[in-house]
């Protein structure tokens, strides 16, 4: 008995869902519906039909075609695909189970440092303050008492933004923002990265990190300073460090410090190092100058307080013997890596 239709359309799905080999479908192609093909032939019975049948059976027929042509152009496709995942399965291998081979990460030395002086600061009651790198003009200088032509700006190689925004040159423009969140009495303490347009050389970079800390409350003097950064400098260098005050000048505070401490290398007696005086050059500071408070919104009548500007990098480069500057914003790997913890 000859075939209907629709058991040859079973048989040849049937079939194709049994190949698995571009030949197999191939082969199927060619049985259902190459010249000779079982499909193809079914158009060779329509003489057999009566005229007005032949019209619907012919559309059948050459829907069915139609249907097993997209059917094994899709097989086709999707064997592509596999293939090519098992290509990738087999270049890219995964054993989740296996013990790691890579080394641990470590931290960079100047996150070492800055994590140490941050806990050592917050152990004093001191809250940790983030802030932006991109400030503007009062933030950086007039609310810091460094009006417009002041000669201090001088000082400060400002790389200013196409918007009239600059990057920060110090820790220092944070002074003004933290004053106004919090008001007196205040500890606060605020690491942040600094832009100068310097030359590099080992000692000098563009981009450096700063530890700005203030201080206010009712009577605080000189005294306090000093006690806050030797308790603080002990710490981080794990020794007893003197520290000495000489005088400086920044417009943010009345009176300004450079603050030295004792150089380790030598003891105190003179080497290459501290240029033999013994002192290292560490961090200037001074007490809040009164228009810096008042733009703070202090009140200068009841509160005094200190401010420091911490030179992190440098105090990293100290703390670990750095000796070139440069390294630190390498990502050289091999001289980072060092300071695992
Ligand atoms: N902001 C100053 C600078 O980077 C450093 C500084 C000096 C900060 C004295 C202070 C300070 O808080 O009291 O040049």
């Amino acid at each position: 008995m000859a075939i209907t239709l629709e058991e040859l359309r079973q048989q040849f799905h049937e079939q194709l869902r049994q190949a698995n080999a571009a030949e197999a479908f191939e082969d199927l192609r060619v049985r259902y519906l190459g010249k000779k093909g079982e499909i193809t032939g079914l158009l060779r019975n329509m003489g057999a039909l009566a005229p007005e049948k032949r019209k619907e059976y012919g559309a059948k027929v050459n829907a069915l075609k139609e249907e097993a042509e997209m059917s094994i152009k899709k097989r086709i496709e999707e064997a592509h695909a596999r293939e090519l995942e098992l290509k990738i399965a087999a270049t890219e291998r995964y054993d989740l189970t296996l013990p790691s081979t890579l080394s641990e990460g470590s931290y960079h030395p100047i996150t070492l440092v800055q994590r140490e002086v941050e806990q050592i600061f917050a152990s004093m009651g001191f809250t940790i303050e983030d802030y932006d790198e991109i400030v503007d003009d009062y933030h950086c200088f007039e609310a810091l008492n460094i009006p417009k032509h002041h000669p201090a700006r001088d000082m400060q190689d400002t790389y200013y933004l196409s918007n009239g925004q600059l990057l920060k040159t110090h820790t220092s423009a944070a002074q003004n923002a933290i004053m106004r969140k919090y008001g007196a009495p205040l500890r606060a303490i605020f690491p942040g990265r600094c832009f100068r347009n310097e030359s590099t050389d080992a000692c000098h970079e563009n981009t450096f990190f700063q530890m700005e800390g203030i201080m206010i409350d009712e009577n605080i003097s000189i005294s306090n300073l000093i006690y806050f950064m030797k308790t603080m400098l002990s710490e981080v260098f794990q020794r007893d460090v003197k520290v000495r005050l000489r005088p400086g000048f920044f417009p943010f505070v009345e009176p300004g410090f450079e603050l030295d401490i004792s150089c380790a290398i030598c003891g105190g007696k003179g080497c290459p190092s501290c240029k033999n005086s013994g002192w290292l050059e560490l961090c200037p500071c001074g007490m809040i100058h009164p228009n810096v408070l008042k733009a703070g919104g202090i009140d200068t009548e009841k509160y005094t307080g200190f401010a420091f500007g911490l030179g992190l990098t440098r105090l990293a480069m100290m703390k670990y013997g750095i000796k070139d500057i440069r390294d630190l914003n390498s990502g050289n790997l091999r001289s980072l890596n060092q300071f695992v913890k």
